[in-house]
């Protein structure tokens, strides 16, 4: 009989901790409607205690999810699982998730502790949240490097203590899939009441085997995985949700399993987390990368059109990419467009919101022949970034050349004044750069990243810039886009200190 497993999903917590990313309440809220939508079990929202941001977005999203399970993330302290409950109390169905290292290493210089310390002080934690909530995980961090014995004894305590689900971390990306179903079975061979509770999996990927040790870890039975969308996450990231999923639908034969995702709105799922986080998927990323699907040798092309599955083992329509062949243009009108909309899964609530996307499409027309899918999500997320624009872009002129003086002058809405500045630059970006910052008023921003990349193929594609900034220690991103790249890379600026703001 095919096993059912549940898929847990920590971009918004593990995934937020890649350095760099800083999602804001809304961005997050967005993201977990999408995760809800693409039939995630769990969705860790964040870590309560972290900072009043985490907390604020973790609320917001347990009061707004219909059916996902909200999950705060707390040290195995008990002000730590107060804050968590506080944050998720609104949830349909709330877990806390709590945590304290076990490793010979983690305890002897992270936490100063003994084994004794660690036995009672997770199992006191588990009892504490235990008196919010029935649901309630427990994680041995660093589990892969702890003393078998010792982490038995750990686990055996916090069941009594009432933890429902067991989380088997691979912090540190360690191990490979034959050790870790070793482990595994050794869980579940020596700990007392272990058939009771769920066992989960949580891997990083600093060898590249996250997904291959989740999947084995399954087959031997662990019914919860962990993992990222686009598998982000610290260092080499996390386990990719995506291609756990697909490797599950596409191996039926070999894991024979069951799970709630919709493979379908995989595709959205992945750009709208690319876009927010400012991460781009690197093209040949498995199941979501740009070429994922693209056949380019001569042999190959012509056995696909001979017959697919000559080379193709899963089809780009069962992670949602279109197989629509009708392309939009300056012609289209709204129906045709709202329809290409549901059709990629774009989720737009208002008339005004699908309004403001239709009028950035119809002038991406008249500068573009065709637009494509990805012009049309690329467009969707940067419109709908909800980021208070107090900076407006009103107009730019550029003089640029190698035996000139570079010169940018800006205009700028600021409330409801009209600003120009000019500055000149190195470069032609380097030099509006500078006239935004006058503007604004700051003397001390740092541009710490710049990126650009063409949504699609063709000499009219859109450019899209991501940008990180520092002002203060803190960095923040932005994103433009445009079919013209200095008018995206001042726009992407823009984006970012209006993120300040
Ligand atoms: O990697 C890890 O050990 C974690 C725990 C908090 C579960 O993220
Ligand atoms: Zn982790």
């Amino acid at each position: 009989m095919a096993r059912r497993i549940k898929f847990f999903d920590t971009t918004l917590r593990d995934g937020e901790q890649t350095p760099g990313v800083n999602l804001n309440l809304q961005e997050k809220l967005e993201i977990a409607l999408a995760l809800e939508r693409l039939g995630i079990d769990y969705i860790e929202a964040g870590f309560a205690i972290a900072s009043e941001g985490d907390f604020e977005a973790i609320r917001g999203i347990a009061g707004a999810l219909k059916t996902t399970s909200v999950v705060s993330l707390s040290r195995a302290l008990e002000k730590d699982i107060d804050r968590a409950w506080e944050a998720i109390k609104d949830a349909v169905s709330p877990r806390i998730h709590t945590f304290l290292a076990t490793s010979d290493i983690h305890m002897k210089y992270k936490l100063k502790m003994t084994e004794q310390q660690v036995l009672e002080n997770s199992a006191k934690a588990v009892a504490h949240a235990k008196k919010y909530v029935n649901d309630v995980q427990f994680s041995p961090e660093d589990a892969t490097r702890t003393r078998p014995e010792f982490l038995y004894k750990v686990l055996e305590g916090v069941i009594k203590a009432g933890a429902t689900c067991l989380n088997i971390p691979d912090t540190v990306g360690y191990t490979n899939p034959a050790e870790y179903t070793n482990f595994i079975k050794g869980i579940m061979e020596n700990v007392r009441g272990i058939e009771n509770v769920d066992i989960s999996v949580h891997c990083h990927n600093d060898l590249g085997l996250a997904v291959a040790n989740s999947a084995a870890a399954a087959v031997v039975g662990a019914n919860q995985i962990e993992g990222c969308i686009n598998g982000i996450g610290e260092r080499g990231g996390n386990a990719a949700i995506e291609e756990l999923v697909m490797l599950f639908n596409t191996r039926k034969d070999y894991y024979n399993f069951t799970h709630n995702i919709d493979s379908t709105k995989i595709n959205r799922t992945s750009k709208l987390v690319s876009s927010m986080t400012g991460i781009y998927v690197q093209p040949h990323k498995p199941i979501v990368g740009a070429n994922a699907f693209a056949h380019e040798s001569g042999i190959h092309q012509h056995g696909v059109m001979q017959e697919r599955s000559t080379y193709e083992i899963m089809t780009p329509e069962s992670v949602g990419l279109s197989s629509n062949t009708m392309v939009l243009g300056k012609l289209s009108g709204k129906h045709a467009f709202v329809s290409r909309l549901e059709e990629l899964g774009v989720n737009l609530k208002t008339n005004d919101e699908i309004n403001a996307v239709f009028g950035k499409f119809k002038a991406l027309a008249d500068r573009k022949k065709e637009v494509l899918d990805e012009d049309i999500l690329a467009l969707v997320d940067y419109t709908n970034d909800k980021i208070a624009k107090k900076y407006e872009l009103v107009s730019f002129q550029i003089s640029s050349g190698n035996r000139i003086i570079n010169t940018s002058t800006i205009q700028l809405k600021v409330d409801d004044e009209i600003i120009t500045k000019a500055s000149t630059g190195d470069g032609p970006i380097n030099a509006s750069f500078k006239a935004i910052s006058e503007i604004c008023g700051y003397d001390n921003l740092k541009l710490v990243d710049y990126t650009i990349r063409a949504v699609t193929g063709g000499h009219d594609a859109l450019g899209e810039v991501n940008v990180k900034i520092e002002n203060d220690g803190k960095s923040y991103i932005g994103r433009g886009i445009s079919t013209d790249i200095l008018e995206s890379s001042i726009l992407a600026f823009l984006s970012a200190v209006n993120r300040i703001v």
